[in-house]
């Protein structure tokens, strides 16, 4: 049989990580796929821009539509980011009746539901594994090898760049910009890094993760996004000395009253494994109701890791290629005429447990101020730490953690606390979760 015949769009990162695998790894790709791969067809911005692949054999151009045109190409792997032109020219290879591998986490999470449905109606596929975690299958693992059980809730570390610049933040004490430098010379974070540490990034996947863990349309707007460029030192070291971490989490829930899509810097057990993610690692906790708790690790970005995502997808293609494409895996998971209508919880209904950091002034009555707002509140708290005023500060630190209490509730507790006169500045508050799976 002949080789399937790939076109890649874009050679940077990803794309080079790409051809790097598919060249090195043909023979036993094919034997995997039942057919050899190639990529005979690549488009790149800047043709003398040195690469990290050989493009020898492959036909280059500067016009990413002369790939998703050509017909001689079966399979358009998508790897030039954003959800612009990104979208026109995966619409345009679906028109075409190409099949279509993206790693791309902006255009799926924000257009997915236009691109399935024109995918479904054409009989093509749209993998996007590497849209999500990198190098972790976790796509697969949801909607294959967890098909049998509703999923309860899941959390994940899914930016490798933010989990980066908190790791070295705390475990070198170094400078936030100084660590985002080097994840951008790494090649790890985003083309506006502002994705990475505000949570975009973290946000497009996990809206990704939702869908397909409940059978929901993709719903990115819904989702409730905080980045991590508000931790200071001084946060990650009291919530150390309370015996918890903080990571930059992805959580989505199954409620009664709806999904929970939230993406926030987060206290968790440092006794969990998920605590200990550190680096570029991503890490996915799945809680299936017959599985119980499941944990997927491994690298979150990167050229070959997230190679060999886009690799496994091609792979996928191409062994299905001559069956029967009603028959395939739903790209939602669920058949598309099934997925439900529960609505996305906003942020104000959501349940969570609170570590809290305030400038107090050192004086009688000002704790018995916040914890009677506190109370008032129904909000109970579970530990309670005061650092005493450095030197000829007057200011003490006082930390809390808290029991678990709706959003709103805590949302109107704050802006009590905050206009007490005793009271400088404004509340740090981090969502804390337990991650316990009884
Ligand atoms: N900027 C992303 C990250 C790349 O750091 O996780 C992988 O999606």
């Amino acid at each position: 049989m002949d080789p399937v015949k790939v076109g890649v769009l874009g050679l940077g990162t990803v794309g080079g990580g790409t051809v790097n695998v598919l060249q090195r790894n043909a023979e036993e790709i094919a034997r995997r796929a039942g057919r050899g791969i190639v990529v005979t067809h690549a488009a790149a911005r800047d043709l003398n821009k040195p690469r990290i692949c050989s493009t020898d054999g492959i036909t280059l151009t500067t016009d990413p539509k002369e790939v998703v045109e050509d017909p001689d190409v079966a399979i358009v792997v998508e790897l030039i980011g954003g959800d612009t032109l990104a979208l026109d020219l995966v619409m345009r290879a679906i028109e075409n009746g190409k099949h279509v591998v993206t790693a791309n986490k902006a255009l799926i999470a924000k257009h997915g539901n236009e691109i399935f449905a024109a995918a479904q109606a054409k009989g093509v596929i749209v993998a996007f594994e590497a849209a999500v975690a990198g190098g972790i299958p976790i796509i697969k693992a949801i909607r294959e090898g967890l098909a049998g059980n509703q999923i309860e809730w899941l959390a994940g570390i899914i930016n490798g760049t933010g989990n980066f610049i908190l790791t070295e933040m705390r475990d070198k004490g170094r400078d936030f910009d100084d660590v985002l430098k080097e994840a951008q010379a790494l090649g790890y974070a985003e083309a506006d890094p502002e994705f990475d540490v505000e949570g975009i990034d973290a946000a497009h996947k996990l809206t990704i993760l939702a869908s397909i863990a409940f059978g929901i349309p993709l719903q990115f707007d819904a989702a409730f996004t905080e980045g991590i460029t508000k931790i200071t030192r001084e946060d990650v070291t009291y919530a150390e000395e309370l015996g918890y971490r903080i990571k930059h989490l992805g959580v989505s829930r199954r409620t009664d009253k709806g999904v929970e899509l939230r993406v926030h810097p987060t206290l968790i057990p440092e006794r969990r494994l998920i605590a200990n993610v550190d680096g570029v690692m991503n890490a996915v906790l799945v809680q299936g109701d017959a599985v119980g708790p499941t944990l997927y690790y491994g690298a979150g970005a990167g050229d070959e890791p997230t190679a060999s995502a886009v690799v496994a997808d091609v792979v996928d293609v191409v062994r299905v290629l001559t069956s029967d494409p009603e028959n395939r895996v739903p790209h939602l998971a669920f058949q598309p005429d099934s997925l439900s209508d529960l609505p996305i919880l906003k942020m104000e209904d959501v349940e969570t447990a609170y570590y809290l950091r305030m400038q107090v002034k050192d004086e009688p009555g000002v704790l018995a101020d916040v914890t009677r707002i506190l109370g008032d509140k129904g909000i109970s708290i579970e530990a309670i730490i005061q650092k005493e005023p450095e030197g000829d500060a007057t200011q003490a630190s006082v930390i809390m953690l808290t029991h678990k209490v709706v959003e709103k509730q805590m949302d109107e507790a704050i802006k009590q606390i905050e206009s007490l006169k005793t009271i400088t500045g404004e509340v740090t508050r981090i969502r804390m979760e337990n991650l316990d799976a009884s």
